[in-house]
């Protein structure tokens, strides 16, 4: 807890362009949670060096990922936003935590089975104790509830464990993190193969539509985008593709899909796509607008990161040197 709010936490990697389904699906619903919790959102940089990467282009990367959140409405007043290298407790619970972690446990963990695979020259320690990382991230802040798609569900019971393990030996020095289960977003598919999430890291790129696409590029997506046979705007499971752009519509006009349906009888694919794709280009237009506008005030976001750096560092300090103290590390003179 900080006050009266219970902790809310989550990481974000820089990897990709962020898309519309990231928006609608989280990003969106994220604005109003810091009126309930005690919000952190970190951009997580030392996760991203697990796989090599372009050091200008992380820097680059991970700035605009921090820009894109507050122009997409996290007020950076009421939400913790930084940069994860920017707090050193992270690395230094990172390592008091590995020392409470299995190697039988970590090699259970499918992400790292999948990245292996698909990183083969380069299968190093920190891709294995990745989630330990993770872990440190979310019990540094006493964190009770943590937003995570499904694919991170695994890492969170770790974490659990991990936790649950330390407070066995030492008492109660950790909150134990939840999953998340507020009101979510809607889940948005991939144009192309609408039985697919939509993805920042799909090859093709008509299946996503990105968040700093212009109005031309979206519509095209968007009249590209796949449908089904029927022929009628209507919400059912045989049409998934309809049914996602139907979602989509919904998510940026606030119609219910029976609203939607109503709107379109009669009416073509055709005419469909049009009004998704313009409903669509109206929500990342006023993004997009505050996203040039803050990229350009260079003065202001600096002390933005600062400011959520020194946030964050003293509730990360709070909790490690509580940890420092039970594992028997020596108190600093002050
Ligand atoms: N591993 C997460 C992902 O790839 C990112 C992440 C790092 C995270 N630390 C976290 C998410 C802590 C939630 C909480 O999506």
């Amino acid at each position: 807890m900080i006050g009266d709010k219970k902790v809310l936490f989550s990481g974000m990697q820089a990897t990709g362009n962020l898309t519309l389904g990231n928006y609608l699906g989280a990003l969106k619903n994220w604005v109003s949670l810091c009126d309930e919790y005690e919000c952190f959102y970190s951009v997580v940089d030392l996760h991203s060096i697990t796989v090599r990467q372009d050091p200008a282009e992380l820097r680059q990367r991970a700035r605009k990922l921090l820009t894109l959140y507050i122009a997409a409405g996290l007020d950076p007043k009421k939400n913790c936003l930084y940069y994860q290298s920017h707090v050193s407790g992270h690395a230094e619970l990172a390592w008091i935590l590995n020392c409470f972690t299995y190697m039988g446990e970590l090699n259970r963990m499918t992400q790292f089975k999948d990245k292996s695979a698909k990183h083969a020259d380069n299968i190093n320690a920190g891709l294995f104790t990745y989630p330990v990382l993770m872990a440190a991230d979310i019990l540094l802040y006493q964190a009770d509830v943590v937003p995570v798609g499904k694919d991170q569900l695994q890492h969170l019971e770790i974490t659990r464990d991990i936790a649950q393990r330390f407070n066995a030996i030492y008492g109660d020095v950790f909150t134990i993190p939840e999953p998340y289960l507020g009101k979510t977003g809607a889940k948005i598919m991939s144009l192309q193969e609408p039985d697919k999430k939509m993805s920042k890291s799909d090859e093709n790129a008509n299946a996503s539509v990105y968040l700093m696409d212009d109005p031309d590029t979206v519509m095209r997506k968007f009249k590209r985008a796949v449908t089904d046979s029927e022929g009628c705007v209507r919400y059912c499971e045989e049409q998934p593709g309809i049914r996602n752009l139907i979602d989509i519509y919904g998510a940026c006009t606030g119609k219910t899909s029976a609203e939607i349906e109503k709107e379109f009888e009669g009416k073509g694919y055709g005419d469909f796509k049009m009004a998704v794709g313009e409903s669509v280009v109206a929500i990342l237009k006023p993004l997009q607008e505050r996203f040039a506008e803050l990229e350009k005030d260079k003065g202001y976001l600096d002390g933005i990161i600062k400011e959520n750096a020194e946030k964050a560092e003293y509730y990360a300090l709070k909790t490690l040197r509580k940890v420092q103290k039970k594992v028997g590390f020596p108190e600093r003179a002050r």
